[in-house]
């Protein structure tokens, strides 16, 4: 399936990238990262914010982002093409997950954000952020606060960004 990330592969980086950039300038200040971490990300794309200091998977159903895909700070890093609705993974796998400006996509929000809780180790820590802008603003952060300890909201420009543990 051509989804419209496939569309725009080739400009995504030239388009977003400095925007993706400063937001996991902050979600770095707030997950204690460590390189023998398993970290997912949710929606990874061209990988801007898989850039972490462990081991990283990245989930996107867009080929044409994953095949640009690059994490040089990652200690190894592979992608799936695959959704967040249906994740590929046992439970209680992931040291951390991101999922940044992705949930807003998401065919059904609800799965995406139960399978993402699903995947992630007790102590998993998470920054999961969505467009402000988004009409589904307010159903996302509801459904996230149904399932997780929200321990830190910050309003960046563009994203709300939620870090969270499981409740
Ligand atoms: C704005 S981009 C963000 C990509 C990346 N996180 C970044 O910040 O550069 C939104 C991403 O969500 C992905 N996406 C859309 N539907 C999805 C789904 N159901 N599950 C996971 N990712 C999805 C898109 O393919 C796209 O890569």
């Amino acid at each position: 399936m051509t989804t419209y990330y496939d569309e725009i592969a080739s400009g995504y980086e030239e388009l977003h990238r400095e925007e993706q950039e400063k937001k996991v300038a902050i979600v770095k200040k707030e997950l204690k990262i460590t390189e023998n971490m398993l970290l997912l990300d949710v929606g990874c794309g061209t990988g801007v914010t898989s850039n972490f200091p462990c081991k990283i998977i990245g989930v996107d159903p867009a080929e044409k982002l994953l095949e640009r895909f690059t994490a040089p700070l990652a200690k190894h890093a592979e992608t799936i093409l695959g959704q967040a609705e249906d994740l590929p993974f046992p439970a209680e796998q992931f040291d951390a997950v991101v999922s940044l400006t992705a949930i807003q996509n998401f065919e059904d929000i609800g799965q995406g954000i139960k399978e993402m809780h699903r995947v992630g180790k007790k102590e998993c820590q998470y920054a999961l952020s969505f467009l402000k802008k988004s009409e589904k603003r307010g159903e996302i952060k509801k459904i996230i606060e149904k399932h997780f300890k929200i321990v830190k909201e910050i309003e960046e420009e563009k994203d709300l960004i939620l870090i969270a543990r499981k409740a």
